[in-house]
Parts: C-alpha cells; structure tokens; sequence
C-alpha cells in the first residue's frame, strides 16, 4: 500500500512492516552501499517537544543516505515564539525540504499537519497519541533478537500517556503474539486503544504486577512514567517508581528474556541490568538509523 504521510501504526499492514524491516536489515548489512542513495534530499525536522534518539537518529539516517537535514531548531528560537500556527509552520518549511518529521506535545498534531502538506509527513510523537517510526525500530529489535510470531509480551508502565506503547502494540496485531499489559489501574491502556485491540481479536490481556506473568514472556517492554503528561503532579508522584525492575526481579524469567526499553529510562530499568544478556535497549535505541533509513528511502522512492 503506498503511503502519502506516516502518521499511527494502525496505517501499517504486515506487510508494510515486513517490507521496512527486510529492508533495514539489508542496509545494516552494508549501509556503505546507501551512502549516495539520496544525494541533495532535505529532511525538514520539526520538533516541538525534546527528544535525543528521535531526532538525531533521523538526521544521522538522512546523512548516511547521502541528504542533510534543515532544522526548525528549539520553538524559543523560532518563529512560533511570536504566534505563528502549526500549519502555518509546516507549509513554510516543505518548501525547504523534501520530507519532514515532527514532533509536537498535542495529540492529533501530525494528523493535522499531514492535512495542509504534499512532502512525506513522518510523525515522530504527537503527545500521548503515537510513535510509528519507533514502533518499526522496537519490532526490528524483536525480530533480530526474540523473532515476532509466536511471541509473549510484556509491555508495562505508563500505558495510559505511553505513545511507544499506542503503536506497538497496534503494529503487533498484525502478528501471532500475545500481548500482556502491566501497569497500575490509573495508568493503563486509554479506552480507545483497547477497543480498537479487541476490535482486530487480538490476544490481549491487563495484569497491575508482573510477577505472575513474567516466567511466561519472551519480551519485556518497560515504559517511562510519562511525567509530563500528568496534569496533576500529585498523581504523578503516586505512580512514580512503581514497576521498576532489578536483576533479583528477574529471576523467574526465563533465560532468554528480552528487555526493551524506548528511552530515556528514568529508574525503571536498575543500570545493574545494562551488562546482562537480558539488555537490549541500547541495541534498540542504535537499531533507529537502518530502520529509519529503510523507512526514508521507500517513503522519498514512492515504495511504502
Ligand atoms: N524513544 C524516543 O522517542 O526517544 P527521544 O524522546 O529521545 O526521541
């Protein structure tokens, strides 16, 4: 199916995400062969909220494809200070570039933006709503590491304002996986997105502590408590530092567990878990280059 704008992972069939991923893993395996693939294309970066891995991940993937990137640089720096829209915003900028990322804190921002452009718009995270393009770098990981049907995972923390977890586990429907999700009673899944899982049949089920579920799972996907997202810090503060893990948690896991984490991690992964063969979050966090360099080079070539 081709794609005009990559906006929720819903849009991705299996073998949308297949294609994606068969083809970052062929760049991982000589990303020399792509370096001119896209000499001379500009890659517009919106970010109105922080990110490190996001951002430099898509402006590393332009470079190696042989492009550059044109920046909109902090919203303090920006004309956005002075009240320019959105929209306003993104039309001037797909006259410099030939695709662009954004990242904005409001839900529904890339919809809306994808409605008054005609470049490739790639969502990068719109506030508690979505994160495709992580989403096909987390299943890339999974795939290289655990495979994908026939997989048990957990995905825990903040499920509520989570968006990695929004489009993961949208994206895992398409796959034989059963899918636990482990969180407190106020933090999990919106109501929308449980609807819209059992709506496809997925195997889904809700647990508040990992414990009974551990021995079972292949992977685990720990979240951030999404601090920024609570509209009342008092709220925050009784969620906060539940459902962290240690390496004595551990250890009714099976041996080949998989720990995923999107990042940055606050103190839900303990670092005395960084060294053991159950860490593969940091690999998930490099893995953001080939797939995003997959993903560029079939959106900007019309194959995706
Ligand atoms: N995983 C992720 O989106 O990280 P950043 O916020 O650093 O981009």
């Amino acid at each position: 199916m081709r794609h005009d704008h990559l906006i929720t992972a819903k849009q991705l069939s299996r073998e949308d995400i297949e294609t994606v991923l068969d083809h970052a893993a062929e760049i991982a395996d000589d990303p020399a062969a792509y370096g001119d693939r896209h000499a001379g294309t500009l890659l517009g970066l919106l970010f109105f909220e922080p990110s490190t891995r996001t951002k430099m991940s898509f402006e590393t993937a332009m470079k190696r494809l042989g492009g550059d990137v044109v920046d909109m640089g902090s919203v303090e720096s920006s004309s956005v200070k002075k009240g320019e829209s959105l929209a306003d915003t993104a039309r001037v900028i797909e006259g410099y570039a030939d695709a662009l990322v954004l990242r904005h804190p409001s839900q529904g921002a890339a919809k809306m933006v994808s409605e008054f452009v005609d470049v490739p718009l790639l969502n990068a995270g719109d506030g508690a709503g979505h994160h495709p393009t992580q989403t096909l770098l987390d299943l890339y990981t999974m795939r290289e590491t655990a495979g994908l049907d026939g997989l048990t995972v957990g995905i825990m923390g903040d499920l509520k304002y989570g968006r990695t977890v929004h489009s993961l586990s949208y994206a895992l429907t398409n796959f034989d996986v059963q899918q636990h999700f482990i969180s407190p009673k106020s933090l999990q899944l919106p109501r929308n997105v449980r609807y819209d899982l059992h709506e496809t049949g997925a195997m889904v089920k809700e647990h508040t502590d990992l414990e009974g579920i551990l021995p079972s799972l292949d992977v685990l996907y720990v979240t951030r408590i999404q601090r920024e997202r609570f509209p009342d810090e008092n709220e925050y503060r009784k969620v906060a530092g539940q459902y962290s893990i240690g390496l004595e948690a551990l250890e009714p896991a099976k041996d080949d567990l998989v720990v995923m984490h999107p990042l940055p991690r606050v103190d839900e992964i303990d670092p005395e878990i960084d060294d053991t063969h159950y860490a593969n979050y940091f690999e998930q966090a490099h893995n953001g280059v080939p797939v995003r360099m997959a993903l560029l080079d079939l959106m900007l070539g019309g194959e995706l």
